[in-house]
């Protein structure tokens, strides 16, 4: 089987990475992929909004499957775009319909079908120009602090938590009036916050059947103590220790099982991954969002713990035959720390000679934002997330020992990790 993967960071390298074990495969191709993803396939350059080039490669290349990293071409419809052309229906697509990518691409979609389906959230209203005086009424209802949401997509810095009810609602109107994220925040859903930790519950489901992945924790603030900026996530853990089998009973019941029912009841098409944003407030668990795809950087600490084959999965998932599917999953923990470019998430160089790739040893190493120099041959930073460190211990204190060892040894100008990563599990562990 010839498969296509889409995306060039650090979970499509995680993928092809896992891909490239299964005796099942032929040829791997990465669109665009980075430097790490050479190793294990073939880079092809592509823009991601480009369905008719991804097309045309698809028919060069005699690819069986196609699988979707990232969120943009999922929530413009690549699926859509492949089961509606006569020359690509029959082509696998890993990745939900446009509407079932909807989970992920509209904040008020997601908290109607959480609504209708009685899947535990946090309350919430949506608003726009219409209503704006409402909003602002609806923020005096409310205690502190107030929790904004850009409805569309606004590259994960479109949640505003506010403290001060003033400053919520002149941001309210800076969102809605005057277009603060563009389109996305024409409609800004606000709901109550919720207290808690959070976690990340992974699920590849063929619309009917789905199989729980093992979950993972993030850090996505850039400073340690989770303080500063959002990233993109700073590193990833799993397991979570809090996740025991009676929380991860209440995921499954409340959570998961009314999703995919109430996917299939709406009858949306949905051959993919749902990723759960959770959070744990006293024992049980709420949605925070839903993604329709893997996090990012969770994949670098999930795929390592799948011990099944990846891409059988993944055939059984496209034919609807997921109840056949045995998982197996690596009881060690698996630490990822993500090395990114100084200055990130704000601005920051790339082009950055990365070294000591070569010295190495037990851990796995994930590329992200890197490229290959064709002058020389070397590999240079090309992102804000570079590289990500994965390394399974008997627990996660060995884990992370390992990851930091390995991400001395990796070295580029002004990089950046965060030390803490783990922080607030140790003693839950
Ligand atoms: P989202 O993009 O919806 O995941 O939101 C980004 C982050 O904002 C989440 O990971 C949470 O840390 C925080 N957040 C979002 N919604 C809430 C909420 N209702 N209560 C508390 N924190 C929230
Ligand atoms: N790490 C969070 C995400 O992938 O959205």
């Amino acid at each position: 089987m010839n498969v296509l993967i889409l995306g060039s960071g650090g979970r499509e390298h995680a993928i092809a990475w896992k891909l490239a074990q299964s005796p099942s495969l032929e040829k791997l191709y990465i669109s665009p992929g980075n430097a790490g993803t050479r190793n294990v396939g073939t880079n092809i350059p592509v823009d991601l909004d480009d369905f008719a080039s991804i097309k045309m490669i698809v028919i060069e290349k005699e690819i069986d499957m196609v699988v979707v990293g990232p969120e943009a071409p999922l929530v413009g419809g690549i699926y859509d775009f492949f089961r509606d052309d006569y020359v690509l229906k029959d082509i696998l697509v890993i990745g939900p319909s446009k509407a079932g990518a909807q989970l992920e691409g509209s904040k008020s979609f997601a908290k109607d079908f959480m609504a209708n389906y009685s899947i535990p959230t946090a309350a919430y209203r949506t608003f726009n120009e219409s209503n704006l005086q409402q909003g602002f009424d609806f923020i005096d209802t409310l205690n502190a602090p107030y929790v904004l949401k850009a409805d569309g997509l606004a590259a994960g810095k479109g949640v505003l938590i506010i403290e001060d009810p003033n400053e919520a609602k002149n941001e309210l109107s800076q969102m809605i009036s005057e277009q603060k994220f563009g389109e996305a925040s024409k409609n800004v859903v606000i709901e109550e916050f919720l207290s808690g930790i959070e976690l990340s519950v992974f699920v590849l489901t063929d619309g009917t059947d789905y199989v729980i992945l093992p979950e993972a924790k993030d850090y996505k603030r850039i400073g340690e103590g989770d303080t500063g900026l959002n990233t993109g996530g700073m590193g990833s853990i799993s397991p979570v220790p809090f996740a025991r089998e009676e929380f991860m009973d209440k995921v499954e019941n409340r959570i998961v099982k009314p999703t995919v029912d109430g996917l299939k009841k709406d009858c949306i098409d949905y051959k993919g991954f749902i990723f759960f944003g959770l959070i744990n407030v006293n024992g049980d668990p709420y949605v925070i969002e839903y993604n329709c795809r893997m996090g990012d950087p969770e994949a670098e600490s999930v795929i390592p713990r799948i011990e099944s084959d990846l891409l059988e999965l993944f055939v059984n998932t496209a034919h609807e035959k997921l109840s056949e599917s045995t998982v197996e999953f690596d009881p060690r923990t698996a630490a990822a720390i993500m090395m990114v470019s100084g200055g990130y998430p704000g601005n920051y160089e790339k082009g950055k000679p990365i070294t000591g790739l070569e010295n190495v040893n037990n851990c796995i190493v994930f590329h992200a934002g890197t490229t290959i120099d064709v002058d020389d041959n070397s590999i240079k930073t090309s992102g804000g997330r570079v590289i990500a460190v994965t390394a399974l211990g008997v627990n996660m204190g060995s884990a992370l020992e390992d990851s930091y060892a390995n991400v001395d040894l990796i070295d580029f100008e002004d990089k950046y990790v965060r030390k803490d990563i783990g922080f607030d599990l140790i003693n839950i562990e």
